[in-house]
């Protein structure tokens, strides 16, 4: 099947290529490179030995869009593309629900034009927002705390509402707990711009000597060591999980929700420890407040994954650290030149 993956520069979209790759699709990838970089793509090309078609395009425009899918008979997409910081997202709403959610509709309006209706939405545990009880199931409400999130809900509801109107829709809401890690060989991986939000990232530019040290935010939760816990899943395991999704909702109409995690909460300590065990040595860490908006404790209940998808995790927090230190240590500036 030709999938078109939006953000297929990214991180998670590009290990997805990969994979989509290896299990024989053919892929053309949209995106902007806002947050990514084009040598992402050669290096999936190179490890493929195949090659992607790539069409640095705004989902904003509508027109260039349009052109895309005019050109290539696409079966199926992945949608990858947003903007993903929760706190640039409070102090920028309007630009994240416009990109974001307009983005969205724009791809939805192309893909009904040319009759594509099957689609794979990246989605995020965020949904679940601080009312509900650990682990998340996909039944409960959802309810995001940050403009972010609240974009991930609005769009679930567009495809949901879709989904009602129209049975020739094929839908996957995908909902990612924690992606950490990078492909075995090292040679893609995360490669975020500036100071980076996130736990591991942050450690891997401590480990690599770009940071001085982690500041662990909040030592003073009600969990077993004191700081949050969360779920953590390898980002091949991740991309693997959108090509068994695309698969299944090829030849099943209707909206179907899935967490995407492995069911274990991991603390920013053994976090921590897992990276030191891979560099081989400890790292320089401070405790420091909490940080605002953080929830102690969430992870998924994966079962509906496995029961419809045959799908759970099978990499350990030891590998992810592993492969994400190779990827950090072989790429010390990530994608751009030494
Ligand atoms: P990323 O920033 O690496 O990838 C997103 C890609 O989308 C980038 O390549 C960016 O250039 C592109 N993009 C953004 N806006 C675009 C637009 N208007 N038109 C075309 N391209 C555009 O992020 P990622 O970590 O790979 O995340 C991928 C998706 O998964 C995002 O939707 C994100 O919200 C979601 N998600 C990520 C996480 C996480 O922790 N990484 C967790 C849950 C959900
Ligand atoms: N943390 C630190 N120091 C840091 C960075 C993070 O102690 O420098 C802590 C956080 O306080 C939190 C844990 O590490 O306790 C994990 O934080 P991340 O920022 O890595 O991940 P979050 O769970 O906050 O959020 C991420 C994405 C969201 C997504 C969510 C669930 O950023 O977009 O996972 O998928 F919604």
């Amino acid at each position: 099947m030709k999938v078109l993956v939006t953000g297929g520069t990214g991180y998670i979209g590009s290990h997805t290529v990969l994979c989509l790759l290896q299990a024989g699709h053919d892929v053309v990838v949209v995106d902007n490179l806002v947050n990514s970089s084009r040598e992402s793509l050669n290096r999936v090309q190179e490890l493929a030995g195949r090659n992607v078609v790539f069409a640095h395009t705004d989902l904003l425009d509508e027109a260039a869009l349009t052109a895309v899918f005019d050109q290539h008979a696409v079966g199926a997409v992945i949608h990858f593309a947003g903007l993903k910081a929760v706190g640039e997202s409070v102090q920028q709403p309007l630009r994240y629900y416009h990109n974001n959610v307009t983005g969205t509709i724009n791809l939805l309006r192309v893909m009904d034009a040319h009759d594509v209706r099957t689609l794979v939405f990246s989605s995020s545990a965020t949904v679940y927002g601080g009312n509900n009880a650990v682990p998340y199931v996909e039944k409960m409400d959802i309810g995001a705390d940050n403009p972010y999130g609240r974009t991930k809900e609005q769009i679930e509801d567009i495809l949901s509402d879709i989904g009602a109107a129209d049975s020739r829709w094929h839908i996957a809401l995908l909902r990612y707990f924690n992606p950490v890690g990078a492909h075995e060989s090292g040679r893609i991986g995360e490669d975020p711009l500036g100071i980076p939000n996130n736990l591991v990232p942050f450690i891997a530019q401590v480990a690599v000597g770009r940071r001085e040290k982690l500041m662990i935010f909040g030592g003073d939760y009600d969990t077993p060591d004191g700081t949050c816990l969360r779920d953590y899943i390898h980002v091949m395991d991740l991309s693997e999980g959108h090509v068994a999704a695309v698969d299944y909702v090829a030849s099943r109409a209707g909206v179907f929700r899935w967490n995407l995690g492995s069911g274990i909460g991991s603390s920013v300590f053994d976090v921590l420890h897992a990276f030191e065990r891979a560099v081989g040595h400890t790292l320089p860490s401070e405790l420091a407040p909490r940080r605002d908006g953080d929830l102690p404790a969430f992870w998924a209940d994966p079962s509906a994954a496995l029961a419809d998808l045959s799908w759970s995790t099978s990499k350990s927090l030891d590998e992810m650290c592993q492969d994400h230190w190779r990827w950090q240590k072989n790429n010390p500036n990530g994608y751009a030149a030494p």
